[in-house]
């Protein structure tokens, strides 16, 4: 499927409606249960360590609060944030830090939290960026994995939820910035953004 590019702005007048949404994907609660559940597991994994969340700004701040907020051993929270690719619908390639780290991640244990998996080019690049750093350990978590659109062998540590190759929006994920304050994950009907 040919995904939208990402225009800067679309013209004010473009309200975001429930309309616009073909069918949701992942209810608020079942997100909600399955975030409860990665929490669960990286408290255990982690047990009697400090670990750095690193959230991928913009989309994954909803989903990094929410993580955050069910782990149980200390955690602390820092954001990068990545340049989009260009307006071309398929991927240049070219990934660049456009806001880093507050504080360093030097032998610390580190996990990227990124809201969707679709090439693995950022999340590539990001595990490259931490492991240069020397962090203790470096590990992945997306809310959401698109598998089939993979331009780079990636491993994602903590999953959500598997999704087919369909755009997406909802819970901190955008089209054009908008749509990111829907509680669920929705599809984005095509003629939103001149698809199929
Ligand atoms: P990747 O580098 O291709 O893996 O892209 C990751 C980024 O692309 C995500 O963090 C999202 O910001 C964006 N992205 C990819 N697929 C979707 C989608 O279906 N909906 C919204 N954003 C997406």
């Amino acid at each position: 499927m040919l995904h939208p590019f990402r225009p800067e702005q679309l013209s004010a007048d473009v309200r975001p409606s429930e309309a616009d949404i073909e069918s949701v994907l992942l209810s608020s609660e079942q997100i909600q249960t399955r975030v409860q559940e990665l929490a669960a597991q990286i408290s255990r994994d982690y047990e009697g360590k400090d670990v750095v969340l690193i959230g991928v700004l913009v989309g994954a701040a909803v989903f990094c609060a929410d993580l955050l907020k069910h782990i149980t051993t200390p955690t602390f929270l820092d954001f990068v944030a990545i340049s989009s690719y260009g307006k071309e619908s398929r991927s240049s390639g070219v990934v660049r830090l456009l806001k880093d780290l507050d504080e360093s991640v030097e032998s610390r244990h580190v996990i990227i939290v990124e809201d969707i998996v679709d090439t693995g080019l950022t999340l590539n690049y990001l595990l490259d960026s931490m492991r240069n750093r020397n962090a203790a350990s470096v590990k992945s978590c997306a809310l959401l994995d698109k598998p089939s659109r993979r331009l780079t062998e990636v491993k994602v540590d903590y999953v959500g939820f598997e999704v087919p190759d369909e755009f997406v929006v909802g819970y901190g994920l955008d089209f054009a910035q908008r749509y990111r304050n829907f509680p669920y994950v929705g599809i984005l009907r095509p003629e939103v953004y001149g698809g199929k």
